[in-house]
């Protein structure tokens, strides 16, 4: 398996508790950014068809836009609502101002 990084967004474009959709190679991924350090988690909620990135970020936590289900940011895992299943997270390292995103190539 072939882990690559990929660049994502500039951290300038990322306010403090705010959350942005990029699309790397097809998938769409949403960055978050809690005080200095980024996250980024799969954009798509794992309960229906909704944007997390169209969601609002509440202390560490995303609320999903379509029925208020949240997930921990930096876990992924379900914090409340409808959501049972946990939201893929990826990796992420700064550099140079930007938000690089280390995935799996191949899925
Ligand atoms: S689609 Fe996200 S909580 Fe239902």
């Amino acid at each position: 398996m072939v882990m690559q990084w990929r660049y994502a967004v500039d951290a300038s474009a990322v306010d403090e508790e705010d959350v942005v959709q990029v699309v790397i190679e097809n998938r769409e991924l949403a960055v978050y950014r809690l005080g200095e350090e980024f996250y980024a988690t799969e954009d798509a909620c794992t309960h229906g068809q909704a944007s997390l990135s169209e969601g609002v970020v509440i202390n560490g936590v995303i609320e999903c836009p379509l029925h208020q289900g949240r997930f921990c940011i930096r876990t992924g895992k379900p914090r409340g609502g409808p959501v049972s299943v946990p939201l893929r997270t990826f990796p992420t390292q700064q550099e140079g101002g930007k938000v690089f995103i280390r995935i799996d190539a191949e899925t």
